[in-house]
């Protein structure tokens, strides 16, 4: 049997009925959704009274399908970090997500299956997010004449992020660049880690990389602020921390904001704050980090005129936006110990206003756009994949693609 409901909006709602129903809830049109009760749909009888529309709007999604130009989400781990991550240092691939929530008292056995399972996936978010970006002529041009750059990972962990933006790096700038990292964390293990995997990718690159670390626990939203001192980064990367500090209520309230803020300030005038969490919900404030994550950056970005986003397009289009949406991006990664493994977050990329306008010219028919924003649910012909901003736009184009 074919359940069909028509009523003004409930497009929108797919998802949760979806999760309400525990069955997949397919959106026809933004007012028209419809959902399967027992086994087969038999689409012989009279009673499968939406087979028609669903003909034209399947046709019309393949075609739409497959002409949208998606961003990098795919990688392999490079041979000598695989070498290095499961045969040097033994990490174990173990997917365990209650332990791996909270990762600032992480044990020395605990890093390795950080190491093993995590780290990958955090390198080829980062790689992949760079790889498009360093795509740019512009911004090629930009890094290419400097003779250094600084880089600053703050929760860096073992800092498979860092690592990914090294390798793009090294792909991307051919003369040899003195690179500065700073890293900040609370965790001593993974902090060793981070360490060696570093000095080995020293000797794989032409470039001189120095590192330093800081040993650091935030305890305070004071904290924050008295952290690193006054140099000023080209890349600036926070990724899946802020989540930690959430749930362990260190920052009472705004933490995206707040943390945002505090990066933001040490950001060269060419720099690009990097800021990514998981999708999953705050136990304590029942609520999803891409929701907290957007509507904050929004209104932070809102009040700081000087700042904007890069990416996703659509947050960089509707800038004065307010909605507290559910983004989600999945990458892939394949190593020795697992093929296509994947992960789901939600991203930003944030630059000085005046070096968006310069560098990444933006296309005025932006807003003409549908933008996808959860390519999961475009899969799925649900239409919570677009952001409700553009959802009268034409030409469908995933939000995330900078080259689009
Ligand atoms: C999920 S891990 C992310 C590690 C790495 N950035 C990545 O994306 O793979 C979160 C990191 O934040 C650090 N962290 C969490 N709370 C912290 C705090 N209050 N002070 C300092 N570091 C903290 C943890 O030690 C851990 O390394």
């Amino acid at each position: 049997m074919v359940v069909e409901v028509d009523a003004k909006g409930i497009g929108e709602h797919g998802n949760k009925l979806s999760k309400f129903l525990c069955r997949d809830v397919f959106v026809i049109n933004p007012d028209k959704v419809y959902w399967q009760e027992g086994d087969n749909i038999d689409v012989s009888t009279e009673s499968f009274l939406v087979a028609k529309d669903l003909e034209i709007l399947s046709e019309n999604a393949d075609k739409q399908k497959n002409s949208v130009s998606f961003h990098k989400n795919k990688t392999r781990l490079p041979h000598w970090l695989d070498l290095v991550l499961f045969k040097k240092f033994g990490a174990v691939y173990s997917p365990e997500y209650n332990r791996y929530e909270y990762n600032l008292d992480l044990n020395e056995q605990e890093v390795k299956v950080y190491l093993g399972t995590y780290f990958p996936r955090s390198y080829a978010e980062a790689f992949c997010v760079f790889d498009d970006l360093l795509s740019n002529h512009n911004y090629l041009n930009i890094l290419n004449g400097k003779p250094q750059i600084n880089i600053l990972d703050y929760g860096c962990g073992t800092g498979g992020e860092l690592i990914g933006l090294l390798v793009a790096l090294s792909k991307y700038l051919n003369t040899t660049k003195e690179i500065n990292v700073t890293v900040v964390d609370g965790n001593s293990n993974a902090l060793n880690s981070l360490r060696e995997i570093a000095s080995e990718l020293k000797s794989r690159t032409h470039h001189n990389i120095s590192l330093a670390c800081i040993e650091k626990t935030i305890e305070t939203e004071e904290d924050l602020e008295n952290m690193i001192g006054d140099s000023l980064y080209h890349f600036v990367l926070n990724s899946k921390m802020v989540c930690e500090l959430i749930s362990k209520k260190v920052i009472a309230d705004n933490a995206y904001s707040k943390v945002a803020d505090v990066l933001t300030s040490l950001m060269a005038e060419d720099g690009i704050l990097y800021m990514l969490d998981v999708t999953t919900m705050d136990s304590n404030l029942r609520q999803f980090y891409p929701r907290l994550m957007n509507q904050e950056l929004n209104e932070y970005l809102s009040n700081n005129k000087s700042f904007a986003t890069l990416l996703p397009l659509a947050c960089s289009s509707w800038y004065s936006c307010k909605e507290a949406c559910f983004i989600q991006q999945t990458f892939c990664v394949s190593h020795s110990q697992k093929h296509n493994d994947e992960s789901r977050v939600c991203y930003r990329l944030i630059c000085r206003q005046n070096f968006k306008d310069k560098v990444f010219s933006e296309n005025a028919s932006l807003k003409d756009c549908k933008h996808i924003i959860y390519p999961t649910k475009f899969e799925q012909n649900d239409l919570s994949a677009f952001c409700a901003k553009s959802i009268n736009g034409t030409n469908i184009i995933d939000t995330y693609n900078i080259n689009k």
